[in-house]
């Protein structure tokens, strides 16, 4: 969901690999020029050439959406997806065997990225393992093919679908031709709808309220808005709508509270 708190937690993560870098840096300078620097990546380093650009404009793409994610901000690089040896400069042995996505044992293979990406983001890996999508994804045959994380959240530059883009995401799939479901894209946005409306609810308690006062609510609604995410990745609509409901309701009843106080706040003299 992005909440303030998460924010606020990844912004601390980011001074702190900042301070890691300074702390490190009279040993970056010590280090002689004939060894691989402590901080150098061979895998950045040689992807990272201009020659590509001319050469190879595919993947000269690549490293530029890298470049510009979050993902490499937070400091996951080609080696945390791809695997591989990042400490050597020669390409196939930084390569090794199973670098491209059509190889079977492929951290990148469209069966294995849940595992690949689930590494970090275990909890979600946990909620998708036990969707139907999940089910789909050793299916042999293209078109009972289930999404994997990526179908939805792309690959090297992730976004995250929200009410405007979910729909035309899930109607590659589930639309009238293939009569698989279509009903569940527009159920998919109508929730969605109410995330934003968590979020909504979610700032406005932030701003105005007390925190003193709110601390424990925050506590227990991040929480829930943490479950959402992971149950939104089972894909059981039904059930995600019943935990969505409760999750706004409190959030609702809260801001009223909030609401009252300031309004009382400002009215005295
Ligand atoms: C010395 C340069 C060099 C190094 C080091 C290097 N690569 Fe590559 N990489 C290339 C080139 C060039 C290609 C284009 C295909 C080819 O020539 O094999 C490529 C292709 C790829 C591909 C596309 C799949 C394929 O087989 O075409 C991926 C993924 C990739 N590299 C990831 C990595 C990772 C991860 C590392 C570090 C562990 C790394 N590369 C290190 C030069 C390099
Ligand atoms: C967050 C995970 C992640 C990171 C970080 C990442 N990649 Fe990838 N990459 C993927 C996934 C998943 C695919 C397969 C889907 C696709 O092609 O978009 C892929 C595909 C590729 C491909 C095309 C593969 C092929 O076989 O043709 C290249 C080239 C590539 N990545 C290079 C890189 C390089 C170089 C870096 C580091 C600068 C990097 N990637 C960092 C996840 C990642
Ligand atoms: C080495 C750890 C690592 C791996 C592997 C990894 N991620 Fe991430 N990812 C992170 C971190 C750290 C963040 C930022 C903090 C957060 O939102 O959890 C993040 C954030 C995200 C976000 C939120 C983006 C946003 O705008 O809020 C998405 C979506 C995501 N990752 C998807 C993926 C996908 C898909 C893969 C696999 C192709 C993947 N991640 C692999 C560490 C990883
Ligand atoms: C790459 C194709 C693909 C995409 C994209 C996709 N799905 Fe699916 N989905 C499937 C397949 C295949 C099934 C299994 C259908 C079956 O067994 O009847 C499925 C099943 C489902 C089911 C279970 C229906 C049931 O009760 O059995 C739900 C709910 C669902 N998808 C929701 C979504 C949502 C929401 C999105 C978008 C965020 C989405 N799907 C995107 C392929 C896809
Ligand atoms: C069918 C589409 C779909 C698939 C498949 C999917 N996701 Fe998501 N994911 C979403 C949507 C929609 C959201 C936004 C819901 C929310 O905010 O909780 C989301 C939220 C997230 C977030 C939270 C972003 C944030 O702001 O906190 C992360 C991280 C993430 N997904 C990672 C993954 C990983 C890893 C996988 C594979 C194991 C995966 N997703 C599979 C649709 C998908």
């Amino acid at each position: 969901m992005g909440s303030e708190h998460q924010i606020r937690n990844v912004s601390e993560m980011r001074i702190r690999a900042l301070r890691m870098i300074l702390a490190l840096l009279p040993v970056l300078l010590l280090v002689p020029n004939t060894a691989l620097a402590v901080d150098e990546d061979s895998c950045v380093s040689c992807h990272s050439s201009r020659d590509f650009m001319v050469t190879n404009r595919k993947l000269y793409d690549y490293f530029q959406k890298w470049r510009e994610s979050l993902h490499m901000q937070e400091g996951v690089t080609c080696v945390d997806c791809h695997g591989g040896n990042n400490d050597v400069a020669d390409k196939r042995a930084a390569h090794g065997r199973d670098l491209g996505e059509s190889k079977a044992k492929s951290a990148v293979n469209f069966r294995n990225i849940p595992e690949t990406c689930g590494d970090c983001h275990d909890d979600i890996y946990e909620g998708f393992r036990r969707s139907v999508h999940f089910e789909h994804l050793v299916a042999k045959e293209q078109e009972e093919q289930g999404p994997t994380c990526v179908t939805c959240h792309g690959s090297i530059n992730v976004t995250v679908l929200d009410v405007n883009t979910v729909e035309a995401t899930c109607s590659k799939c589930h639309n009238d031709e293939t009569e698989n479901h279509p009903e569940t894209a527009g159920e998919a946005r109508a929730l969605l709808n109410r995330f934003l409306s968590i979020h909504r609810y979610y700032r406005y308690i932030t701003v105005r309220g007390d925190p003193a006062k709110t601390k424990a609510f925050f506590e227990e609604i991040d929480r829930q808005i943490r479950d959402l995410t992971i149950g939104w990745h089972t894909f059981d609509l039904e059930k995600i709508e019943v935990k969505t409901e409760i999750v706004l309701e409190s959030l609702r009843r809260k801001r009223e509270q909030v609401a009252k106080a300031f309004k009382e706040k400002r009215s005295k003299p």
